[in-house]
């Protein structure tokens, strides 16, 4: 994701909160800086859809959906998929690219830390949402992202692998911001999630960096 990193970046949304925000990736989306977009379907994603990670009639929910190529691929699938985006742009973007596939998805325009889905859910495919928001916001999303889940549920999660120099000096800088193992571990605990053993699939980013990709389940 190199060419939108703003590290400090100050939220206007809410002056107390840190980190980038709605118009921020609003503006990403506008003047067309969009280089974690792949241009197609993550790699990831094909190979769970392939081993039949997302069951037809499963509810899943893809949150930050950014352009939407990966919303497509679980939607024709054969699941029932709300994606969630807070910058407007990329909901018109996903709504676009749904309706060209002739594939149903509902969107929907609203920031991760507050929706709420209906019913839960049985999956959430977590692809770079988690990587844009500030670590100080990374608590508030685990406790979203477990409300969302259904008990046996799972977090089909590509956690973002971008660890800079600057964090052996105490810097937090993205986005994206390094999705340290320990971290995760941290927000998604053992008693709360049943973890599978490392080592985890190893899926290279366009910018350079690389994900893991892990399946876990909620509790
Ligand atoms: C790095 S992009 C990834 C987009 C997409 N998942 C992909 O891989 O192409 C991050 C996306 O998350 C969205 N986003 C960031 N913070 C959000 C929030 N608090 N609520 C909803 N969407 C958010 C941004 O608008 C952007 O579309």
């Amino acid at each position: 994701m190199t060419g939108i990193e703003a590290a400090g970046v100050a939220n206007a949304d809410n002056p107390a909160m840190t980190g980038p925000d709605r118009d921020f990736w609003e503006q990403r989306f506008m003047q067309r800086q969009t280089p974690w977009d792949r241009g197609a379907p993550s790699p990831q994603v094909l190979r769970w859809i392939a081993s039949g990670a997302f069951a037809v009639g499963q509810r899943v929910a893809v949150p930050g959906c950014g352009s939407g190529h990966d919303v497509v691929e679980i939607a024709r699938a054969g699941c029932d998929v709300v994606a969630i985006d807070y910058a407007e742009a990329a909901t018109v973007l996903t709504r676009d690219r749904l309706a060209t596939a002739s594939v149903a998805a509902q969107v929907i325009h609203a920031d991760v830390l507050q929706w709420q889905p209906d019913a839960p859910l049985d999956a959430v495919y977590e692809q770079t949402c988690w990587c844009a928001l500030h670590p100080d916001h990374w608590s508030t999303y685990a406790t979203q992202l477990r409300r969302w889940l259904r008990p046996g549920g799972r977090l089909l999660l590509l956690a973002m692998q971008c660890r800079r120099d600057g964090a052996g000096a105490g810097r937090i800088e993205g986005p994206p911001y390094h999705m340290d193992i320990n971290a995760v571990r941290a927000l998604l605990p053992h008693s709360d999630w049943q973890w599978t053993a490392p080592p985890y699939e190893h899926v290279p980013h366009p910018a350079g960096w690389h994900e893991l990709a892990m399946a876990v389940e909620r509790r």
